[in-house]
């Protein structure tokens, strides 16, 4: 299990490898394909430093973002305050956040592979609770082919146990493959609660 501080840790020496300084192409298909319009309520969660919350603010959408660690919930504040956008970014950990208004979409980016195996079921639930039927999970599974983590290789056919067709909807086609460096890669999937 991955605590707070350590989280924070990576943050404050600079090992986020993840951290591609933009959004990822990953959010740009969606938006391409118009699975996401504005004004929906959209929920990221582990946003991190959350560049695609700068892209959805800016495009109308209202966006909740959440993350464990200060350093890039902090950065994100700052980053929208400077240029007048509007999100709500909020220190949390994601197993004890809980909103009253389900959301119509969560983007889940690099969070899922973050947290320990253990706990995906856990997760699982949570992105159940937190979406509305018929809520869109755009769903960005990690792909890393090795043992151990973060990132935690997300296998499809254990995404297809931790998010069962009686709960979720699979597409009929996978979304954007984007390439994550060092052999990675995120392979998306819109899932729609049922
Ligand atoms: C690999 S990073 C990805 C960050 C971001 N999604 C991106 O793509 O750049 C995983 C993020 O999840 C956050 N995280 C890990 N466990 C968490 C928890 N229990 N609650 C909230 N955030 C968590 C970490 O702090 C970290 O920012």
């Amino acid at each position: 299990m991955h605590t707070e501080n350590e989280w924070e840790a990576r943050y404050q020496a600079g090992t986020t490898g993840w951290d591609r300084g933009q959004a990822s192409p990953g959010l740009f298909y969606w938006l391409d394909q118009g699975m996401l319009v504005p004004p929906a309520q959209v929920l990221i969660p582990g946003c991190g430093n959350g560049y695609e919350v700068d892209e959805l603010a800016r495009r109308g959408f209202d966006v909740v973002a959440l993350d464990i660690a200060p350093t890039p919930v902090n950065n994100l504040r700052q980053r929208l305050l400077h240029q007048g956008l509007k999100a709500t970014v909020e220190q949390a950990d994601l197993f004890y956040w809980q909103t009253d208004t389900p959301f119509d979409a969560v983007y889940e980016q690099t969070c899922l592979c973050a947290i320990d195996p253990t706990e995906r079921e856990a997760y699982a639930e949570k992105l159940y609770q937190w979406l509305r039927p018929g809520g869109l999970l755009l769903a960005q599974f990690m792909q890393t082919g090795q043992e151990g983590g973060p990132p935690f290789h997300c296998a499809l056919g254990e995404m297809e146990t931790l998010f069962p067709p009686a709960r979720w909807r699979w597409p009929d086609q996978a979304g954007p493959v984007v390439d994550m460096g060092e052999g990675r890669q995120e392979r998306g999937y819109a899932l729609v609660r049922r």
